[in-house]
């Protein structure tokens, strides 16, 4: 048996950021490293994500996920003992061929994920290499831009706004860290113009600011304000993206935003998004309408691309199939990409390829519900994204990927002046 054989795999219930259970796997080897992960949780779920298996029992009102441990401790440990961790491709179709189902829902996408990411941690710790490197190899180049959420609404807050994020993105940055201090400089700089308007500055679940305001405009209007004042200049230093979530206001055809409860057809909203991008420096909108609306999906793109990136999260839920269908049909320009929607990191690294060769943007992300596990930053490095999601530069869960990048930078320009 090699070194890196898989000896054990053993689970824990751990917390996630909004105190809800969550999958910890530890995949432990034969020359005594062990490998970690832990799932994460998303609130604005798609219909089409790989199933999160929880208990419904009256522990954690129903959120446990004690089934899920046991499926690690037991099916899944049997399965994989013996097999080489460095074999992902192997150990992910072992996992899912254990599950038999089509979105994982037997053993849990939390279950199945933990194992797969936590194999991969052991085997890169294993041949000590920093697991950037290990997933992405001598092609592993360049760092993310963040795509960060200064202000919460949708699903992640308890105030009146619709559109789930407000992002910033330093583009004019000329690095990683640059861009880091831009988006904190904003950040706060947001939180003194909220207080002295008298708004609230308590912050949603990725972070961001969630106060009560009177329309989507004056929220992009006190960022905008935010980042002059912060000496940069919108729409050339720093971009404005969104992600609306458009699937929670859809019904029947039309669109009703849950908070405001104002109503759209199909292509009311897409002018309204036309409307938005030509008034204010936006760069990107995430699912702009619903999972399902293929018909327009291609309408909305060819009225806003190129300017505008069209990123699908619910839309292809990390998904190779669906995203297939959308590079082919032009749906969007842009792939989200939550490793647990799909559920093994084999699948994670296939869709990030097709999205690649199909000429679409990447953007790698955590989700509302998170740990202190940073695979996300290693893994946007790894595949060379062009951007990563991670939340508002404040609570440790998020904090957690941008610290992350700044280690790997750091060690990355140690690697290049070795050569
Ligand atoms: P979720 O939100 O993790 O709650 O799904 C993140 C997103 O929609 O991008
Ligand atoms: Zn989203």
């Amino acid at each position: 048996m090699g070194n890196t054989t898989i000896k054990e795999v053993r689970a824990l219930q751990v917390l996630d950021s909004r105190g809800n259970p969550t999958v910890m796997a530890e995949v432990e080897l034969c020359c005594g490293i062990v490998g970690r992960a832990m799932a994460p949780s998303g609130a604005s779920t798609g219909a089409f994500e790989a199933h999160e298996l929880r208990d419904k029992g009256k522990s954690y009102l129903g959120r446990g996920v004690t089934k899920a441990v046991s499926h690690l401790n037991t099916e899944i440990a049997a399965r994989l003992k013996g097999m080489d961790a460095r074999d992902q491709a192997a150990l992910d179709a072992a996992l899912i061929e254990l599950d038999g189902t089509e979105n994982k829902s037997r053993l849990g996408a939390n279950a199945i994920l933990a194992a797969s990411l936590g194999a991969a941690d052991g085997a890169a710790k294993a041949q000590k290499t920093p697991l950037y490197r290990y997933l992405g190899g001598n092609g592993a180049t360049r760092l993310p831009i963040p795509m960060m959420n200064i202000l919460n609404g949708g699903a992640h807050a308890d105030n009146n706004m619709d559109i789930q994020e407000f992002m910033i993105l330093p583009h004019g940055a000329e690095d990683y860290p640059t861009g880091l201090e831009w988006c904190c400089r904003i950040y706060h700089t947001l939180k003194d113009l909220l207080k002295a308007r008298g708004l609230s500055t308590a912050v949603g679940d990725e972070g961001g600011f969630a106060p009560q305001l009177s329309s989507h405009i004056e929220a992009i209007e006190l960022i905008l304000a935010a980042m002059e004042k912060a000496g940069l200049r919108p729409g050339e230093d720093v971009a404005l993206a969104l992600d609306a979530a458009a699937s929670g206001w859809y019904q029947n055809g039309r669109y009703r935003m849950p908070k405001c409860q104002e109503e759209f057809t199909p292509k009311e909203l897409i002018a309204y998004w036309q409307t938005l991008c030509s008034r204010y420096p936006i760069r990107s909108i995430e699912d702009g309408l619903m999972e399902e609306d293929w018909e327009h999906w291609p309408r909305l793109t060819a009225a806003l691309s190129p300017a505008v990136m069209l990123i699908g999260d619910d839309l292809f839920v990390t998904n190779e199939k669906r995203l297939s269908r959308g590079i082919h049909e032009r749906a969007a320009t842009g792939i989200l990409v939550k490793p647990n929607q799909i559920g093994t990191l084999t699948e994670t690294l296939t869709a990030i390829r097709t999205a690649q060769q199909g000429g679409f943007e990447t953007v790698i992300s955590h989700r509302s519900g998170e740990t202190e596990d940073t695979f996300i930053a290693d893994l946007s490095v790894a595949v060379n994204a062009g951007y990563i999601k991670a939340g508002a530069p404040c609570r440790t869960e998020r904090v957690a990927k941008y610290n992350r990048l700044l280690w790997i930078g750091r060690d990355m320009a140690k690697e290049k002046s070795r050569y």
